[in-house]
């Protein structure tokens, strides 16, 4: 047994705040608002919601549960509370997506170094909106410069997994989670007032919903998985180090929402500004980095060493943000070489990096010089992103909905998500519920209604 000596998170707001450091990230601050710009704005972010409140807040529970009763890696969990049977594949699965995830999400976390560095060196200064189009466009295609700040970034997460990771992670979300929120809500601010930002405010809050399709569908609840960090055992994991007396569905709730309000501010400060300076929604990837520059731009470009301090906090921050997150990842495969395989933690670190390292770069040149060279129709970045977003992260909630809404022993989910009686849950039938009948079918719905597209 590899369980003893576990450590455990120190206190209860640390919990929730290391939890939403894994949740909020790239996902909410980057890949939600160009998502929702792709799929026609307030009529996704609706679906998004019912994805959230539907399939992720119970399929968190699911996964803390089975993470604080199994108290191990994500893989040995499912080992431990169905022995011999094939449940250990959902762990395995989850390993997997974890890995490439941290690939191609390393590329882009590498991004904001380059960002703080440009915004610090007062290169957006004097910049017109299309300047920052051009900016992106060879910072992005650019054969080796990408790749060596993901490198950096692969780097810092490797060194910090290698030294354990407990106190470091709950010292620094406490710090950070809040700090984030604060400029996130002074950035919102700024962008609603600009000019013309109206037109930005009715995309975010006026829903057409012809635009609703089986692909926006997928989408939705795919961000939804990504964004809450489920599907692939890394709140699993997390909550193995979770003491007897966390609340685990007000832990799952809290993080939720701080997950959601973070998406919904990153949204009020995107959309705003890009109508305002005439950028399309529709950009794809590059709408965070398009966008955000023009807003300091903007709205403090008179005072231009308070603009370059705004950008360089603002992106110091999302850095912060995609490192917690980028840890947990990294946690999670490096957790399960080291007790599956024997190896050390240093061992099993080294080969998570080198292996990512290899794929980022892949992931990063797929973007300009083997533009040309696609998958499926896609480059080797959006391949990854779409085979683990939207196809391995459901998947691996489906898998979890219906092992803990069918499989599991009634008395284990009862005592975890009632701390052994003490708490009293008005909503454990409802909880049950939606486990065991409304994310599977709908998560299944959703997977059936695109396939038959394909
Ligand atoms: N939730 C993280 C984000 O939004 C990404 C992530 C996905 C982290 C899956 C861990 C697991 O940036």
């Amino acid at each position: 047994m590899t369980t003893n000596n576990r450590a455990n998170f120190g206190s209860k707001l640390g919990v929730i705040l290391a939890s939403a450091g894994s949740a909020v990230g790239l996902g909410n601050i980057w890949r939600f608002p160009y998502m929702t710009g792709e799929h026609g704005g307030a009529a996704f972010i609706l679906v998004y919601l019912g994805c959230v409140l539907l399939f992720g807040a119970p399929i968190m529970m699911a996964e803390f549960l089975i993470g604080r009763r199994s108290q191990s890696n994500t893989a040995r969990a499912y080992q431990k509370l169905a022995p011999g049977t094939p449940w250990r594949w959902v762990g395995r699965m989850g390993v997997l997506a974890g890995f490439l995830i941290l690939s191609y999400y390393s590329v882009v976390a590498g991004w904001t170094l380059e960002y703080i560095c440009a915004a610090g060196l007062g290169h957006f200064a004097d910049k017109a909106p299309a300047d920052f189009v051009n900016f992106y466009n060879s910072f992005v295609g650019h054969p080796w410069l990408p790749v060596v700040w993901a490198a950096v970034f692969l780097l810092i997460t490797h060194l910090i997994v290698v030294k354990g990771v407990e106190k470091g992670i709950e010292r620094s979300s406490k710090l950070m989670m809040p700090l984030l929120f604060i400029l996130l809500l002074i950035l919102a601010i700024c962008s609603v007032l600009l000019p013309g930002a109206g037109q930005g405010i009715e995309f975010l809050l006026k829903p057409d919903f012809s635009k609703v399709d089986s692909n926006v569908l997928l989408s939705a609840m795919g961000q939804a998985f990504f964004s809450l960090s489920l599907g692939m055992g890394c709140l699993c994991t997390y909550a193995s180090y979770f003491k007897p007396d966390t609340n685990l569905p007000k832990t799952a709730f809290s993080v939720a929402i701080i997950d959601t309000s973070v998406a919904i501010l990153a949204g009020f400060i995107i959309f705003p500004a890009a109508f305002a300076v005439g950028i399309q929604p529709d950009q794809g990837p590059g709408l965070l980095f398009v966008t955000l520059p023009n807003v300091f731009q903007q709205a403090f470009g008179g005072v231009p060493f308070i603009a370059a301090l705004l950008a360089v906090m603002f992106y110091i921050l999302l850095a912060l943000a995609a490192l917690t997150s980028t840890i947990s990842l990294h946690e999670v495969v490096t957790a399960y070489l080291h007790e599956e395989f024997n190896l050390t933690r240093s061992k099993a670190a080294r080969l998570v990096t080198g292996g990512c390292l290899v794929l980022g770069m892949l992931c990063s040149l797929s973007l300009g010089l083997g533009k040309d060279y696609t998958l499926f129709g896609m480059t080797l970045f959006d391949l990854f992103d779409f085979v683990t977003a939207k196809l391995m992260l459901p998947l691996g909630g489906l898998f979890i909905a219906l092992f803990t809404g069918w499989f599991l022993n009634k008395k284990i989910v009862r005592e975890e998500l009632t701390n052994r009686g003490t708490l009293h849950l008005r909503i454990y039938g409802l909880i049950i519920f939606l486990l065991k009948f409304v994310a599977p079918i709908g998560i299944a719905f959703v997977f059936i209604n695109e396939l038959k597209l394909l």
